[in-house]
């Protein structure tokens, strides 16, 4: 038997699992002690995971679908989360790279449900905080003036303090576009390049956006393009500057911005990119793939669309997936634009 001691973090639990599968270890060879869950709580000195000798060569492939769904997993209190990874891990090394399709599978059926309980508990304490921060009267609200144009609210959101996201970012980046638009653009959040720019969509994912607009022949000048948060979330990894997708209480918190531009531009047609804007559009149960690319009735637009952000035609994981996604894209925009000419 292998006792392997680790942090209670997906890193460390990584690590150790690494170690293990090249040393070829078995799952039913290993005891798991995760420091959080030993007696005494910081876990025995000096017996963490043996240092990895060469942690920046992946022993073997893994799914991506696997790394997200342990990323969740690792949330979950029960201990019974670091063999069950690892017995996952090495069945999709030794057993098939697709176990993961196959839902029926006891162990993916198990993972699946506490990753699951994990999201629906990370969703219910967002919504408490979200709560909590309505009832302290936080947010954007405060900041919006009444009855403004476009500049005047482009103006005012400079200034905004109403979340903790503006402490870190360089700017707001505010919405882009003619008040006359009749077509919306929501995406989520600025990136790294729009932070630095103050403009929406100019970075990475702005070239997909461009390059599918252009494909149905819509003029990004003519269309009002902004995101429903308005400061760039990100964590520092060295020099670089990570995105994070924004929680329900900064989307809550920046949400005045959005009802105000749409106010004011009542668009014709609105187009939820990805699943951030479509969740603060449509509510928080919106399932972007299954829903995508028809038309439903909002508050804001008789006629409102969902579809792929474009960033997440860039994770495509090859150049085929790419492709399909990005044909996604192209054609619930090109519905966008018949539906605004008609
Ligand atoms: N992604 C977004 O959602 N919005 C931007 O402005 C840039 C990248
Ligand atoms: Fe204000 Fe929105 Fe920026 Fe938060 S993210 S500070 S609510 S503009």
């Amino acid at each position: 038997m292998r006792q392997v001691a680790i942090e209670p973090t997906f890193e460390s639990w990584q690590a150790a699992a690494r170690t293990l599968l090249r040393e070829r270890v078995p799952p039913s060879e290993v005891v798991w002690l995760d420091s959080a869950a030993s007696p005494g709580g910081t876990g025995p000195a000096g017996s963490g995971p043996p240092p990895d000798p060469d942690s920046s060569q992946p022993v073997a492939r893994v799914p991506r679908q696997f790394i997200e769904l342990a990323g969740q997993v690792v949330r979950h209190r029960d201990p019974a989360r670091w063999p069950l990874l690892y017995e996952m891990l090495w069945r999709l090394v030794h057993e098939s790279r697709d176990l993961l399709e196959h839902r029926t599978d006891p162990l993916v059926r198990r993972l699946v449900a506490m990753a699951a309980q994990v999201r629906r508990e990370a969703y219910h304490e967002e919504v408490g905080e979200m709560l909590r921060l309505q009832e302290g009267g936080g947010g954007a609200a405060a900041f919006v003036p009444a009855d403004a144009g476009l500049g005047e609210l482009r103006e005012a959101a400079t200034r905004c303090t109403g979340c903790e996201l503006y402490r870190h970012a360089t700017q707001t980046v505010f919405g882009r576009g003619p008040a006359d638009a009749r077509i919306v653009l929501v995406g989520e959040q600025p990136g790294d390049q729009e932070d630095l720019q103050g403009a929406p969509f100019v970075g990475p994912a702005g070239e997909v956006l461009d390059r599918a607009l252009a494909e149905v022949g819509l003029a990004r000048e003519r269309l009002y393009v902004t995101n429903v948060v308005k400061h760039f979330k990100f964590v520092e990894r060295g020099k670089r500057r990570i995105h994070q997708t924004p929680r329900l209480p900064e989307v809550a918190a920046c949400r005045p911005w959005l009802d105000a531009e749409l106010a004011v531009v009542k668009p014709r047609v609105l187009v939820c990119l990805g699943a951030t804007a479509a969740r603060a559009l449509f509510g928080p149960d919106f399932r972007l793939l299954r829903e995508r690319g028809r038309f439903i009735e909002t508050p804001w637009a008789s006629r409102t669309l969902a579809t792929l952000h474009p960033s997440a035609v860039l994770r495509g994981e090859n150049e085929a997936a790419q492709a399909r996604l990005y044909q996604m894209l192209v054609a619930d925009l090109r519905m966008a634009a018949e539906a605004s000419a008609g």
